[in-house]
């Protein structure tokens, strides 16, 4: 059985750096440590920083509770305020924040200093937006709909910088930054999208059209594996969406030669390496 596993599969090079900052972190500084929001959507992971000792804190109000300890910011980013609370409190603050994502803060800090109104395309609510917004100095709009680009108006004479969410759709950007430009107004747009997510979709796709089955790794609620199924699907009619290893099952494997494995963002390497290991061994 010959098995080609995407390189692209599970954790983007933000998430990992994170993840393992946390668990170095719970290994080696000795005090008690806390993560700002829960360091990965995965369960599994963050049950298993809870039994190192790691707690995941939700909110300013619980941060203000903290007397000592390292706090780690996860890859999203925070608002500028909450390193400044946790410098207030005297806390140890390490930085987890994906390098791409502290570059949009870079930004939306310095040309908001500059006079500039900021405009994040992406979607409101998402901590990474949230964490862009709070480093805004002068006025901030968050677009993530043609019906908001257009109604967009600020008085005249205004400068506009526009960057964007890293995970948000270049296609849906490219459409919204036309509307924007159509607008006569002083605008610079800076294109902020990662592309981990768009290549992690090219490679599950070019693997899926050379294989006779696909294996799917991720949790059922996760919109990215689930896209990365459909992707996988429609180049490959044997694909095969498992959450773990429990969930695969030998039979539609044995008259295969050659597998496809990929996985979603949140999927630990763990899980990828007992899945392809089985598949090598067993099937
Ligand atoms: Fe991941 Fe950083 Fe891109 S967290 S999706 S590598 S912006």
């Amino acid at each position: 059985m010959k098995v080609t596993t995407a390189k692209t599969a599970g954790f983007c090079f933000g998430v990992r750096r994170a993840v393992d900052t946390v668990y170095e972190q719970a290994e080696s500084c000795g005090g008690p440590v806390y993560t700002y929001g829960p360091i990965i959507h995965n369960e599994t992971v963050v049950e298993d920083l809870e039994k190192r000792g790691v707690r995941v804190i939700n909110s300013p109000e619980e941060l203000e509770q903290l007397t000592e300890g390292t706090v780690i910011i996860r890859s999203h980013g925070v608002e500028k305020a909450i390193y400044d609370k946790i410098e207030r409190l005297g806390l140890r603050c390490v930085d987890a924040t994906c390098p791409f994502v502290k570059k949009i803060h870079r930004i939306a800090e310095r040309e908001s200093r500059a006079g500039r109104h900021i405009v994040i395309i992406g979607n409101e609510g998402h901590p990474e937006v949230e964490g862009i917004k709070g480093w805004c100095e002068g006025g901030v709009t968050v677009i993530s709909t043609p019906e908001e680009a257009d109604k967009f108006a600020l008085s005249e004479g205004n400068q506009v910088c526009i960057v964007s969410q890293t995970t948000f759709n270049y296609n849906k950007f490219q459409e919204l930054v036309e509307i924007f430009l159509k607008k006569s107004y002083d605008i610079s747009v800076l294109n902020t999208i990662c592309n981990a997510t768009e290549e992690r979709q090219r490679e599950a796709r070019s693997i899926a059209k050379q294989v006779d089955a696909m294996i799917v790794i991720g949790g059922r609620s996760s919109s990215n594996t689930q896209k990365l199924y459909e992707i996988c699907r429609k180049e490959c009619k044997n694909t095969y969406y498992i959450q773990t290893l429990v969930d695969l099952d030998s039979k539609p494997f044995q008259s295969i030669g050659h597998v496809g494995i990929t996985a979603g963002a949140s999927t630990p390497n763990k899980i990828i390496e007992e899945v392809q290991k089985h598949v090598r061994i067993k099937f």
